[in-house]
């Protein structure tokens, strides 16, 4: 039995760092994610690889169970492998190759949607039926364990593909839209602390509460009418509320001159709106790309390891290649 599973992940269009101060954000899956591929073996080996990483593992089953300590000092991508792993029993061994087909550690998600990945696989592999919601809520308590606090976007994201509203009570609305959504994701190879910026964020707050107070309030403003912008296909407002948005971020201290020097670059030739996306301080940014996208990809390629994606309407799936 060969099978292979997608999840995409996901970049924050509107919202992040006043996110965390009970105002509402916009999420996209992206058609960039995690492929595994899963292969039954006539024994009980196991083995685990995960090329981008260079890495790979062999273990036998006992009693239908891998057996496997993780460091818990050290946290790894594969931690998140092990754990679904760990949700299954097994009647033989098999081959799981896990290509992670996007940034690592980038703010695009990447430990949700191997997580979401892994399960769907071995999921269809051992032939239990779970539906979206269990997928989302398991990967999710994968992420918790592992992480020690996760929100639910990543995991949601990649379960359930399109564009999600998080509202000011943190609830999930897909928004409907029917609009091409090309994107270029550019990354500066530098990874920002979120921890550390979340709570330089909120010195700042504390220290200036009604400037920092009223800047996340316009981008309150600018996530609500994007939402609308969405809904109605205006793709001039989108791109202009990015560029907004990536003003109020730069004001509160998360931009960096890598990100400008993207979010700059993508603009002079031709991206209709671009920021930083996540929690900042490195990582990467989003250029909306309406038009000019080879061109906006070349630019920036140049510089700095870029992709060319979408959205991902119908998130998780997987598909059984031979039996
Ligand atoms: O970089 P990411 O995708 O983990 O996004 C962080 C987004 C913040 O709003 C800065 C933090 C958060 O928990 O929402």
């Amino acid at each position: 039995m060969k099978i292979k599973s997608f999840a995409p992940g996901k970049v924050i269009l509107f919202g992040e760092h006043s996110v965390v101060h009970k105002k509402p954000a916009i999420a996209v899956a992206i058609n960039r994610g995690v492929t595994t591929q899963l292969e039954s073996r006539e024994d009980n080996i196991v083995t685990i690889s995960v090329p981008l990483i260079n890495y790979s593992q062999q273990y036998e089953l006992v009693n239908k169970k891998l057996l496997f300590e993780l460091d818990s000092q050290n946290k790894m991508i594969t931690d998140y492998i092990y754990e679904v792993i760990d949700l299954f029993e097994f009647e033989t061994g098999f081959d799981l190759t896990v290509n992670i087909e996007m940034y690592l550690g980038a703010g695009l998600g990447s430990s949700a949607a191997v997580t979401v990945s892994c399960i769907k696989a071995l999921s269809v592999f051992n032939h239990i039926e779970m539906d979206k919601k269990e997928i989302a809520k398991t990967a999710r308590n994968i992420e918790i364990k592992i992480q020690g606090a996760a929100s639910p976007i990543d995991t949601s994201m990649s379960t359930y593909g399109g564009i999600i509203y998080i509202d000011e009570n943190f609830e999930l609305e897909r928004v409907n839209f029917d609009m091409d959504l090309p994107l270029i994701v550019s990354n500066c190879e530098i990874s920002g602390n979120t921890g550390q910026l979340v709570e330089s964020v909120r010195q700042t707050y504390v220290k200036y509460p009604e400037i920092v107070g009223n800047i996340f309030n316009a981008m309150q403003e600018i996530a609500k009418k994007a939402k609308s912008a969405f809904e109605n296909g205006d793709s001039e407002l989108i791109g202009d509320l990015m560029n907004l948005n990536q003003g109020l971020l730069d004001s509160i201290g998360v931009n960096t001159v890598e990100l400008s020097d993207m979010v700059y670059l993508s603009r002079k030739y031709g991206a209709k709106g671009s920021k930083l996306t996540g929690s900042g301080g490195g990582g990467c940014i989003i250029a909306y790309c309406p038009e000019n996208i080879e061109e906006i990809y070349e630019q920036l390629n140049k510089k700095y390891p870029t992709f060319k994606c979408e959205q991902s309407d119908n998130g998780v799936c997987a598909q059984v290649i031979e039996k």
